[in-house]
């Protein structure tokens, strides 16, 4: 069981279905990209681990120059890896990585409207179901009409916790647009579309609490 965040990224390499909901997950960052229209591409990430969802999107994307945008991640070990990886892409001049608190609303200043809001190894790091409605509620504030918000959640001891985020999301101006499970069976990941027209960006204000630890992740729980 891996000891810290950092630690957890390592089961990338071995679980079936954290791959799985990777290449979901990239799969709808590319489809949000390839639905932008022409011009930049504002995209961010919160809890973004080391990056690897978007940037091995954009690693093969025909729009990667157009994608400018923040990633927002408290390890900084992880961080670093992220800002490394920007570097070598060539990309250092259109994303930051910023090692920082993903829950405070001040870390999005000056980054957000988003075109592309990515939440994803977040809601099974809530303490509850009223935790996961006020991030959802929070998430107008990072978004504008058209926005695209991508999001996982894993399902534990057989109960299907994605399907909770989907009835969330039905009450809210968030029209779903593709869902998916992992082949696996017990991995949800979804992506959103918003319709209504945003809300002002707090300055300082909490939009969630993350209070999720790695050490309990083995292959069965991951979120
Ligand atoms: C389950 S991992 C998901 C990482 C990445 N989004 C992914 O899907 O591969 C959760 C991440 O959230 C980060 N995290 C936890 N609390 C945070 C906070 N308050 N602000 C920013 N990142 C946070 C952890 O360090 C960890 O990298």
């Amino acid at each position: 069981m891996p000891n810290n965040w950092y630690e957890w990224h390592d089961l990338y390499n071995s679980d079936a279905r954290l791959q799985q909901r990777l290449q979901i997950v990239r799969e709808y960052i590319w489809s949000a990209i390839d639905a932008s229209p022409p011009g930049i591409i504002r995209v961010v990430s919160a809890c973004a681990g080391d990056g690897r969802d978007l940037l091995g999107t954009l690693a093969s994307h025909p729009r990667k120059s157009d994608v400018h945008g923040r990633l927002v991640e408290l390890n900084p070990e992880l961080a670093q890896q992220g800002r490394d990886k920007i570097e070598s892409a060539g990309l250092s001049q259109q994303l930051e990585f910023v090692n920082g608190d993903a829950t405070n609303s001040s870390s999005y200043i000056g980054a957000v409207p988003a075109d592309i809001i990515i939440v994803c190894g977040i809601f099974g790091n809530l303490a509850s179901e009223a935790e996961l409605k006020r991030l959802i509620g929070n998430l107008p504030k990072l978004a504008k009409k058209g926005s695209f918000a991508i999001w996982t959640r894993g399902h534990t001891d057989g109960i299907a916790h994605s399907e909770t985020v989907r009835k969330v999301f039905r009450d809210t101006e968030f029209k779903e647009v593709n869902f998916q499970l992992t082949l696996t069976g017990d991995m949800g990941v979804g992506i959103h579309r918003y319709l209504g027209q945003g809300l002002p960006l707090p300055q300082n204000q909490q939009l969630f609490v993350f209070s999720g630890v790695p050490d309990k992740y083995k292959s069965a729980t991951l979120a």
